[in-house]
C-alpha cells in the first residue's frame, strides 16, 4: 500500500508536489502522482512539503492528511516592514514583572519555535519548562556556585566574564545570572544526535522571536548555559532523561519596560 494518497477528483495534476520534495521520491507519470521507488517511503522526511504545496488540498501523506493541516491565512501575512521593525525591536529582556506565564501561552510560543527548520526534518528538540520560580532560583544558585569554583581555581573565563562581581552581585541580591526571570526554558536532546545541538539553537532563536510576537520577554541564558556545560551538579539539577543533554536556554516572563527606540547596531559586513 502506498504511503501517499492522491484524490483524483481534486487533483489538477501541476506537478508541484513533484517538484518541491526535497528527496525526489515522487514522479508524476503518465497517470497519478506516485512513488519514485518502492524505498520511497523509507528516504521520506515527513516534511510535508507535497501536502503543503497543492493548491487543491488533493496530497496527503498516510500520516499526514491535508484535512489535518492548517490553510494558510494570507490575510495574516506580514509586509516586509512589519517584519524587519519586529526583527528590530526584539530585546534581550533583563527586567521582568514577577507575574507568571500561563502554562498554555508557554506551550504556544513553543510550539511555533518548533516549526523551526531541523537538519533532515528530524524534529530532534525537545524541551524543558522551569516553571516554577523556587526551581528558577535553584538553577542561579548553583550557577553561581559554578562561578566561585572557577574564581577559587583562578580560572582564565572567570577573570574573562568578570565572575567576582557577578557572584557579588548574586550574593548582594542581585540576580545578574537568570535575572529574576519568572521561568526558565530550556532546549535539550540526544547526546549522540551530531544536529541535535544547531536544531535546538536555531528553534531557540525562534522561540525569543515568539516570546517577541507575543508582548513577553525573553533572554539567553549564557552564563546559565556555559555551568550546565561544565558543572555536574546542574547537570543533574535539570533532571533530563538519559543520554541527553541540555543545548541552550532562556529566560521568559512578562517585560517591566515597553522599548520605545531601536538601539544602532554596527554596519552589515557584507563580502559580494
Ligand atoms: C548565545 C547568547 C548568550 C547570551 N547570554 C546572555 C546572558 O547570559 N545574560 C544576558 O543578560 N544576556 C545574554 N545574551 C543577550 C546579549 O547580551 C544581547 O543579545 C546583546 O546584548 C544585544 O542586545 P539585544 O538582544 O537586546 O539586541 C546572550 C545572547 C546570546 C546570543
Amino acid at each position: 500500500m502506498s504511503f501517499i494518497k492522491i484524490n483524483k477528483k481534486k487533483c489538477i495534476k501541476c506537478g508541484a508536489c513533484v517538484e518541491v520534495c526535497p528527496r525526489s521520491i515522487l514522479r508524476m507519470g503518465k497517470g497519478w502522482v506516485s512513488q519514485a521507488a518502492e524505498k520511497a517511503e523509507l528516504l521520506c522526511m515527513k516534511c510535508g512539503h507535497c501536502v503543503s504545496v497543492c493548491p487543491q488540498g488533493a496530497f496527503s501523506l498516510q500520516k499526514m492528511p491535508a484535512s489535518k493541516c492548517v490553510p494558510v491565512k494570507e490575510t495574516l501575512n506580514i509586509t516586509p516592514k512589519e517584519i524587519v521593525q519586529f526583527l528590530k525591536t526584539r530585546r534581550s529582556i533583563r527586567i521582568y514583572k514577577g507575574k507568571k506565564v500561563p502554562r498554555s501561552l508557554i506551550e504556544k510560543i513553543i510550539g511555533a519555535a518548533c516549526y523551526a527548520p531541523t537538519g533532515m526534518n528530524r524534529e530532534n528538540v525537545k524541551w524543558k519548562v522551569v516553571y516554577d520560580k523556587s526551581e528558577v532560583v535553584k538553577l542561579k544558585n548553583l550557577t553561581v556556585e559554578w562561578m566561585k569554583s572557577l574564581v577559587k581555581k583562578r580560572d582564565r573565563m572567570a577573570q574573562m566574564y568578570s565572575f567576582p562581581a557577578m557572584v557579588a552581585a548574586c550574593e548582594r541580591g542581585n540576580d545578574v545570572i537568570l535575572r529574576d526571570a519568572p521561568h526558565v526554558i530550556i532546549a535539550y536532546g540526544h547526546k549522540s544526535d551530531p544536529i541535535a545541538g544547531i536544531s535546538s539553537i536555531i528553534a531557540l532563536s525562534n522561540l525569543e522571536l515568539a516570546i517577541h510576537g507575543h508582548q513577553l520577554g525573553g533572554c539567553w541564558a549564557g552564563f546559565l548555559d556555559r555551568a550546565i556545560m561544565s558543572y555536574p551538579k546542574l547537570q543533574k539539577a535539570l533532571k533530563l532523561p538519559k543520554d541527553h543533554q541540555s543545548y541552550g536556554s532562556m529566560m521568559v516572563g512578562y517585560p517591566k519596560y515597553n522599548y520605545k527606540r531601536i538601539p544602532q547596531r554596527k554596519p552589515i559586513d557584507i563580502i559580494w
